[in-house]
């Protein structure tokens, strides 16, 4: 059965002009979500990752801009939208968590009210809530925040509702990030780097919620993150991305157990494993290529311990090795062209 994907992007190209030239932070992206589903946006810094997410809530600022492309969330180009419309897909369709919460929070207010604001603009755009506000209604908005600090495991939320963003730990902080995103009831939550800034431990609980989250409430999530690691615990498939473009594609045990790509590889071979303790773990020589100077072929190629001249020639396209399954490696085309699979078969090369 095929589902209606909750959200498609189609071609995303964004750029951001600079002295240096252009930069092309996002390069053809191709990307579906499922509902309910949970995606891994890997990548090493620089690759492009934020500003995938950025461009689909329409936050790249100018002179950056999306150059090309569309963003279909359930059924409607969201680039179509007004300002005025896509403010309300913001407040209420699709939440963003980004990697620091303090920059997020606002010191000024406290937390509880920080939630209720964010409850509050979702029933004012729903209609839903009395206006202005009487008693009863007050006390009802307070409850839901109150059970929505629960739901993220905030202990002590009565205690906690009044206490400022600065009186909460870095943990803290980002769960209550997630009972802002959360208020708006959303179908789509982006992460962005949710975890980076906390330690192990507390990564691991904030996952955790996270996931319980998706399997409660059936909320699709993209999680960006450098760590194929972080991807591999928590997310059904993983995209990987490499200087603008996805360059592998796959459910997590395809891309964990049986990587196509070498970038994939060295990222994987970055992380330290069970049962592979003893081995040293390497990291992957050099630095992500500057994209405003992308050489024409593969840009992974400098890096790549099976780069051969060929590599440096040409784009390189994407290919289609099983559905849902694609990597952009030169060995790749060479092989689907050696089995003769051309356009419009089921194992086409596609230029995604
Ligand atoms: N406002 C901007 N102006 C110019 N270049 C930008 C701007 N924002 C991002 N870039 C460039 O676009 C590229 C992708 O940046 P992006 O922040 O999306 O990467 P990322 O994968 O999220 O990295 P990180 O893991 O460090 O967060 C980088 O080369 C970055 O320098
Ligand atoms: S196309 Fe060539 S350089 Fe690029 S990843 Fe494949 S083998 Fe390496
Ligand atoms: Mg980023």
């Amino acid at each position: 059965m095929t589902q209606e994907p909750l959200l498609e992007l189609r071609n995303l190209t964004t750029v951001f002009p600079t002295r240096r030239g252009e930069v092309r932070a996002v390069e053809s992206v191709n990307l579906s979500l499922a509902p309910g589903e949970v995606l891994g946006l890997v990548g090493e810094s620089g690759c492009g990752k934020s500003t995938v997410l950025l461009s689909i809530m329409r936050l790249i600022r100018r002179p950056g801009h999306i150059a090309e492309g569309e963003i279909r969330f359930q059924g409607r180009d969201l680039r179509a939208l007004s300002e005025g419309e896509m403010r309300r897909v913001r407040g209420r369709e699709i939440a963003m968590i980004f990697q620091d919460p303090l920059s997020t929070l606002n010191p000024a207010f406290r937390v509880g009210d920080q939630i209720r604001e964010s409850l509050r603009l979702h029933h004012i755009v729903d209609g839903r809530w009395p206006w202005p506000l009487d008693m009863g209604a007050r006390r009802r908005e307070k409850e839901r925040v109150i059970q929505l600090m629960e739901e993220v495991g905030i202990p002590s939320p009565d205690a906690r509702y009044k206490a400022y963003p600065h009186e909460f730990s870095g943990g803290m902080q980002q769960r209550a990030l997630i009972a802002i995103a959360l208020a708006c009831e959303p179908r789509l939550i982006l992460a962005d780097e949710p975890t980076t800034a906390l330690d192990v431990t507390i990564q691991a609980q904030i996952l955790d919620l996270m996931k319980r989250i998706n399997e409660r409430r059936g909320t699709g999530i993209i999680l960006v993150t450098h760590d194929l690691g972080v991807a591999a615990e928590f997310c059904h498939r993983i995209a990987v991305m490499y200087a603008g473009r996805i360059v592998e594609m796959g459910s997590v045990d395809e891309v964990i157990e049986s990587p196509q790509h070498p970038y994939t590889q060295g990222l994987l071979d970055c992380i330290p494993r069970l049962g592979r303790e003893r081995q040293p773990l390497s990291p992957i020589p050099g630095n992500v290529p500057d994209l405003a100077t992308l050489p024409p072929g593969c840009s992974f190629a400098p890096r790549c311990p099976l780069a051969r001249p060929v590599c440096e020639s040409g784009p390189i396209p994407m290919v289609r090795l099983a559905r849902d399954r694609r990597s952009r490696c030169l060995r790749h085309v060479d092989f689907a062209r050696e089995q003769g699979w051309t356009w419009g078969t089921e194992y086409e090369i596609s230029n995604q």
